[in-house]
């Protein structure tokens, strides 16, 4: 039997930003419910809810403050349980973020840790008398002074959110019980935060510095060793459970690292940020990325897609605003080879928001950004720009149902800015229009779950010429060739068999000429469909 998150599109909500349903201005599990027939109609497969325990909210939700309960914010354990019902009725798997990396500070376990330096849960966390120099990645120092007991404590993110000390087995103990009870209640598997960091360098040596990016580099604070033979153990706990998947959060840029985490009895998958979070749309520098993937990942690795996330700015914008390229983008996530994420909202090409005004700001890392900025000596102007830089609220705007009030998101006054132009970008704007991003969507995703070699088929090959990425993916029934031409100019493509190839989908045209040479336009995707047997492409 084929594993079902193999031949799924998974779907990430920001659980503050999709639907509210009880008018207080902030997403939740009733909002969501209401939202699954959309959901299905639009054709994914499984669900990541981002964090939806109880929590203070420095970093929303990525801080813990109890794994066993429902941030009231969300709804209460019966919703949850609703949601989750009417999601598997309708055949779609839901998956949880969990942060076993670090807890809030407002935790019970921190603050009896922190009570005393006798207590006996003091060595659940990172406790030292003298900082190294390691930084936090939201910028600053990653150690906290503790004034009572005269030491400090490890963050490797915002000083609320505190570093767990895996190597102690009591805390294992604890987040395995942890993920018992989420598996016991249906969940389908985990999202896994910032599952490299579990484990830092016990000799706390200074990391070193890179002269000419100008930062530190984390040499002895993530990827430590042993933290593989967590991963292990994690997974075996996990898989334990029949059907249940987990999918890492590697924050890596080399493959050679990011390999070692997923395949047989590790992580299902994990994510690739250096597809994801490609600063501007480089042909090379993806196309690099599918084929390194290829030669560094063994027969029980599969890569995963994305472009966008809750951590960055979304795609759309971030490659310059034109549709044809987000559409490009689309067609490459839902037709190459791995598990898509698509992240709420980019089916119908949502904008990021910016803002000039700190008083609307809402992301640990944007205020952090800010505030250092202004330490070092920076004007308010010149870090304000830093703050938008880093902050994260680019992308955490409300989902954009329709264009009356608060654009369907909620009756209440949203948690964050609804962006003006949002009210021009909506579902019910697009969802009767064929030609609409949505639809596009739609198109793509129904043609994946149609074609087994979109879910399967390895590469017969794949190229990259002259701005235009394509590929022949091959299983046993069918061979289908995808042609991105990502330039302004039309291209030619000499194909072996045109009159028994059928046109699937075009971004641009409804037929096909009937030549051995396939002219794609400027811009455009397509996908053809050729029998087995035959080569698709001539071999140059
Ligand atoms: C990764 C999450 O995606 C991000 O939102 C969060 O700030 C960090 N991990 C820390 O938990």
């Amino acid at each position: 039997m084929v594993k079902w998150w193999k031949q799924s599109t998974f779907y990430e909500i920001y659980m503050p930003s999709f639907k509210d349903g009880n008018g207080d201005g902030i997403g939740d599990f009733a909002g969501m419910t209401s939202k699954l027939d959309y959901l299905k109609e639009l054709g994914i497969d499984g669900l990541w809810l981002t964090p939806f325990y109880p929590s203070p909210k420095v970093d929303n939700g990525y801080d813990i403050s109890d794994y066993y309960e429902i941030d009231p914010d969300y709804g209460t354990m019966a919703d949850f349980e609703t949601f989750i019902q009417e999601a598997h009725q309708r055949g779609i798997k839901v998956i949880a973020d969990l942060v076993l990396n670090h807890t809030s500070s407002d935790h019970q376990w921190f603050q009896e840790s922190k009570s005393s330096k006798d207590h006996p849960k003091r060595d659940w966390y990172i406790w030292r008398d003298f900082p190294n120099n390691w930084v936090s990645f939201f910028g600053g120092p990653a150690w906290e002074y503790d004034a009572k007991t005269n030491q400090y404590y490890y963050h490797a993110f915002a000083k609320e959110q505190v570093d767990l000390n895996w190597a102690n087995p009591e805390v294992k103990q604890a987040m395995f019980d942890v993920m018992k009870f989420w598996l016991e209640k249906g969940v389908d598997g985990f999202r896994l935060d910032v599952i490299n960091f579990l484990k830092v360098n016990d000799s706390f040596q200074d990391n070193p510095y890179d002269l000419e990016k100008k930062e530190q580099i984390h040499l002895f604070d993530k990827d430590q060793e042993g933290v593989i033979a967590i991963i292990e153990e994690i997974a075996e706990f996990v898989h334990q459970y029949p059907d249940k998947f987990l999918v890492g959060e590697v924050g890596s840029e080399e493959l050679d690292i990011l390999k070692l985490y997923s395949g047989l009895n590790k992580l299902d998958v994990v994510f690739n940020f250096n597809i994801g979070s490609m600063a501007k749309f480089d042909v090379d520098k993806l196309y690099q990325q599918l084929v390194g993937t290829e030669q560094a990942y063994d027969s029980t690795q599969i890569p995963t897609l994305f472009f966008s996330s809750h951590d960055m700015s979304r795609h759309i914008s971030r490659f310059g605003g034109d549709e044809d390229l987000a559409k490009l983008v689309a067609t490459l996530m839902l037709t190459a080879k791995g598990v898509p994420f698509i992240y709420f909202g980019d089916e119908i090409g949502m904008r990021d928001w910016i803002t000039d005004d700190l008083s609307k700001m809402k992301d640990v890392q944007g205020i952090t950004g800010y505030k250092l900025a202004l330490q070092e000596g920076k004007s308010h102007e010149e870090a304000l720009l830093v703050a938008n830089e880093k902050s994260r609220d680019k992308s955490r705007t409300p989902m954009q149902w329709n264009a009356r009030a608060n654009v369907g998101f909620s009756e209440g006054k949203p948690w964050i800015t609804v962006p003006e132009d949002g009210y021009k970008v909506t579902v019910e704007d697009q969802i009767n229009d064929p030609e609409s991003m949505l639809s596009f969507y739609k198109k793509l995703l129904k043609l994946r779950k149609k074609h087994s070699s979109l879910q399967f088929g390895d590469y017969e090959f794949l190229r990259n010429e002259d701005g235009m990425i394509y590929f022949v993916r091959t299983d046993t029934v069918e061979k289908v060739l995808v042609v991105l031409n990502f330039t302004d100019q039309p291209k030619t493509l000499e194909v072996e068999v045109a009159a028994t190839m059928k046109l699937l989908l075009s971004t641009k045209r409804t037929g096909l000429d009937r030549e051995s040479v396939v002219t794609i336009l400027a811009n455009e995707a397509v996908i053809l469909k050729g029998d087995i047997g035959n080569g698709l492409v001539k071999e140059r």
